[in-house]
C-alpha cells in the first residue's frame, strides 16, 4: 500500500445535497454529464457555438494530430472583447458591469457601454504607440478598473497580455518581461495597501533599467504620489486616451492565437509562463463561470474576490463574467481594511448572491472570529465558492454556517493557471457536496487518481491527479520552452496530464485533493498528505490554521511536524499541546501523531495565500532558509525559525 500511492486517513461523513429550491431554477442539470460522457468533444464544441459570437464558427473540435500540442475549434475566429463588451451594448449597455470599491472608500459604477467605451480608446491608444497584433503587453497595476481596460484592450487588438500581480517586487517584472520580450509595460502611479502605498511606477522604473524590450511605459494615476516620468518613454494613461475615438476596430482572431501569458512559480527559480489561446480559453471560461456559479445575468451580484494578477481573476473576474454579461463586484483593497468586517460590508451594500474566495481567506475570518460577518445582513448570499487550496472541512463548515445564509450551496473548485478554467467542482444544483471535497470533474473533463505505475487506484484509495483527455481551456505550452511543458505535464504518465497534486478517491466516487505531491510526507514508509493532519489540527475548536511538513527523523525517516495558529481567545499552553496531538491521533490513527508542534501567530505564505511548506521544512530540518523575499508575510519565518530553535533548546 505504502509504495502504491497516498494513504487515505480522513474520514468525512457528512453530506449535503443541493436544497430543492436551488435545483429547481439551476443552470447546471445532471443531464450534461451524460451529453458529455457520449461524446466529449461534441459537448465543448456545442459550449463554444452556443455561447460564443464567432466571425466564423469552428468547424473542427479537438486537433490531436500533434499531442501535446492539443488544438480546439483550430478553425474558428472570434475577438474575445468583442464577446465580452460589443455584443452585449444593443440590449443591455446600461447594465453594471463593475461596481468597483477602493480601498479608502471611493467608489465607480461602470456600465458595458462605460466599459467598452474606455476599452476601446485604450485599444486605439495601444495602436497609436504601434503596438500590432501578436506583440507582448506587460501590466503591473493594483486593482483598479483600468487593469480589465487593459487586458480587454490588448484583447482587442490581438496583443497578448501578461499580468504580473502588483505584489511582486522589481526583481520579478524584469523576469517576466525579458522571458516574454514585453513592448509596453502598464502600471499605475501607486496602488493602495492597508492606507500605504505601494509605489509601483517606481519598482517599474527600477526594472527597466533592465528590460531593454520595453519602449513605453503607460501610467494611470490612482494615488497622484509623485513619480518621475521619462520624457518619450513614459506616457500617462489619461493623456494616451483623451483624443482617441470610442471605436476601435477588433482584431479578427484565430482560436489558437495567443490571448496571454501568465507567469506561475514552478519548483525553479524559474517561473513558467503559461500560454492560454483564445477560442479554447474563453469556451471554459464562460461555460465554467455559468453552470458551476449558476449565473443569472439579470439578477445576480457576482463577486470574486480574487486578485486579477492570479489566474482566477482573468477567468472569473474578467472574462468570464463579462462574457456573461454579469454584474460583479470588483474591491481593490485587503479583507481587513479599515476593519475586519469589509468584505462583508460589501456585501451587504451592494447585495452579493455570489461569493467566491480562497481558504486561506477564511481561516483569517475564522481567526478573527464570527462577530465580523455578524455585524451585517448577509442574507442576499445564495452560493459560496473556494479555490486556491484544499479546504479543510471544519473552515468549510465555518464558512456554510457563518458566512452562507441557511443551506446555501458551496462550490470547492479545484483548478490550476495551467487549467485555465474550473475542472472539479460540484454543479450547485445537481451534486450533493461533502466539506473538503471538490467532488467530481465537472461535465466534459475526465481525472483519474492513480498510483506511481499510473494505475487507477481502488475507491478509498490514494494516489496522484491525472487528467485523462485534453480540454478546451488548457495551457497550450510554456512560453519560449515546449520542452519543458512535456516534461513538466506529460511525462510522468505518457499520454495523460499530470497536475501535480495528490489526491484521494472516496467510496462514492469523490475527489478529495490531498495538496502538492511535493508537499507528501514519508513516515515509517507510509505516504501522509500534509492536508490530512493539517485538518484534524483544524477541527480542534482552538485550531485557526495548521501547516504541517515532514521533517528529516533518524528513526522514521521523517516525523510529522507541525505548526500552529490558535484562535485568537485560546492560550498557548503545553497541555493544549498534548491535547492537540492526541486529538489528531484520535481523528485520523496514530501514524499522524505529530512528533512536534509549534505554535506560531501566523504561517509563512505566498502571496496568493498558499501556505509555504518549504519554508516550515527547512525550519524543521534546521537548515539555511530559503529566499523568503517573495512571501506576503517574510517576517513570520524567522520568528517561527527562533521558536523551533527554543524547541530544540529545550529538549
Ligand atoms: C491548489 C489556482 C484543493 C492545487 C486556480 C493546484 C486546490 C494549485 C484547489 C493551483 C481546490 C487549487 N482544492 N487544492 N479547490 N484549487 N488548488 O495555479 O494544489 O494558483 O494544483 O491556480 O492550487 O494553483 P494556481
Amino acid at each position: 500500500m505504502a509504495d502504491s500511492g497516498i494513504e487515505n486517513l480522513l474520514q468525512e461523513d457528512r453530506l449535503f445535497p443541493p436544497p430543492r429550491e436551488f435545483s429547481e431554477q439551476a443552470v447546471g442539470t445532471a443531464d450534461l454529464y451524460e451529453e458529455a460522457d457520449a461524446d466529449y468533444i461534441a459537448y465543448w464544441t456545442r459550449q463554444a457555438k452556443e455561447r460564443i459570437t464567432w466571425y466564423k464558427e469552428p468547424t473542427e473540435g479537438l486537433d490531436d494530430s500533434n499531442p501535446p500540442f492539443f488544438k480546439w475549434f483550430s478553425d474558428g475566429e472570434l475577438n474575445i472583447s468583442y464577446n465580452c463588451l460589443d455584443r452585449h451594448l444593443e440590449t443591455g449597455g446600461d447594465k453594471v458591469a463593475y461596481h468597483w470599491v477602493g480601498e479608502p472608500g471611493d467608489t465607480r459604477t461602470i456600465t458595458y457601454t462605460e466599459l467598452s467605451d474606455e476599452v476601446n480608446r485604450f485599444a486605439n491608444g495601444l495602436r497609436s504607440l504601434g503596438v500590432v497584433k501578436g506583440d507582448r503587453v506587460a501590466i503591473y497595476m493594483g486593482m483598479v478598473p483600468e487593469l480589465p481596460v487593459a487586458m480587454l484592450a490588448c484583447a482587442r487588438i490581438g496583443a497578448p497580455h501578461s499580468v504580473i500581480f502588483g505584489g511582486f517586487s522589481a526583481d520579478s517584472i524584469i523576469d517576466r518581461v525579458n522571458d516574454q520580450g514585453a513592448k509596453v509595460l502598464i502600471t499605475c502611479d501607486g496602488a493602495w495597501r492597508r492606507g500605504s502605498v505601494v509605489p509601483l511606477k517606481d519598482n517599474c522604473d527600477r526594472a527597466m533599467e533592465e528590460t531593454p524590450t520595453i519602449e513605453h511605459c503607460l501610467v494611470v494615476k490612482r494615488i497622484e504620489n509623485d513619480v518621475s516620468m521619462v520624457d518619450g518613454r513614459d506616457i500617462w494613461w489619461h493623456d494616451l486616451v483623451e483624443h482617441q475615438p470610442t471605436e476601435c476596430e477588433p482584431e479578427v482572431m484565430n482560436a489558437e492565437d495567443l490571448l496571454y501569458i501568465l507567469y506561475t512559480s514552478g519548483t525553479t527559480a524559474k517561473p513558467k509562463g503559461i500560454m492560454h489561446t483564445t477560442g479554447g480559453y474563453l469556451t471554459g471560461a464562460v461555460t465554467t463561470h455559468a453552470l458551476v456559479f449558476d449565473i443569472k445575468p439579470d439578477s445576480d451580484v457576482y463577486w470574486c474576490a480574487a486578485d486579477i494578477g492570479w489566474v482566477t481573476g482573468h477567468t472569473y473576474i474578467v472574462y468570464g463574467p463579462l462574457a456573461n454579461h454579469t454584474t460583479s463586484i470588483m474591491y481593490e483593497g485587503t479583507p481587513d481594511y479599515p476593519d475586519k468586517d469589509r468584505l462583508w460590508s460589501i456585501i451587504e451594500e451592494y447585495g452579493v448572491t455570489i461569493f467566491y474566495t480562497a481558504p486561506t481567506a477564511i481561516r483569517a475570518f475564522m481567526k478573527w472570529g464570527e462577530q465580523y460577518p455578524q455585524r451585517h445582513d448577509l442574507s442576499s448570499l445564495r452560493l459560496l465558492g473556494t479555490v486556491g487550496e484544499p479546504i479543510n472541512p471544519s473552515a468549510w463548515m465555518w464558512y456554510h454556517d457563518h458566512i452562507g445564509p441557511q443551506d446555501c450551496p458551496i462550490v470547492d473548485t479545484w483548478w490550476q493557471t495551467e487549467t485555465g478554467a474550473i475542472m472539479i467542482s460540484p454543479l450547485p444544483g445537481v451534486t450533493a457536496t461533502k466539506p473538503g471535497s471538490a467532488t467530481k470533474p465537472l461535465p466534459g473533463i475526465s481525472a483519474s487518481v492513480v498510483d506511481v505505475e499510473g494505475h487507477p487506484v481502488p475507491l478509498g484509495g490514494g494516489g496522484y491527479l491525472t487528467i485523462t483527455q485534453p480540454w478546451p481551456a488548457m495551457l497550450r505550452s510554456i512560453y519560449g520552452d515546449d520542452e519543458r511543458y512535456v516534461s513538466t505535464y506529460w511525462s510522468r504518465y505518457p499520454g495523460v496530464y499530470f497536475a501535480g497534486d495528490g489526491a484521494k478517491i472516496d467510496e462514492d466516487g469523490y475527489l478529495w485533493i490531498l495538496g502538492r505531491v511535493d508537499d507528501v510526507m514519508n513516515v515509517s514508509g507510509h505516504r501522509i498528505s500534509t492536508m490530512e493532519v493539517e485538518s484534524a489540527l483544524v477541527s480542534h475548536p482552538s485550531v485557526a490554521e495548521a501547516a504541517v511538513v515532514g521533517a528529516a527523523d533518524e528513526l522514521t525517516g521523517q516525523a510529522i511536524a507541525a505548526f500552529v495558529t490558535l484562535v485568537g481567545s485560546f492560550e498557548e499552553t503545553d497541555g493544549l499541546l498534548e491535547e492537540l496531538r492526541s486529538h489528531v491521533a484520535s481523528k485520523i490513527g496514530a501514524i499522524a501523531k505529530p512528533k512536534t508542534i509549534i505554535f506560531t501567530p501566523d504561517l509563512p505564505k505566498t502571496r496568493s495565500g498558499k501556505i509555504m511548506r518549504r519554508l516550515l521544512r527547512d525550519i524543521s530540518d534546521n537548515r539555511v532558509l530559503g529566499d523568503v523575499t517573495t512571501l506576503a508575510n517574510s517576517e513570520i519565518v524567522q520568528a517561527i525559525a527562533d521558536q523551533a530553535e527554543a524547541y530544540r533548546d529545550d529538549d
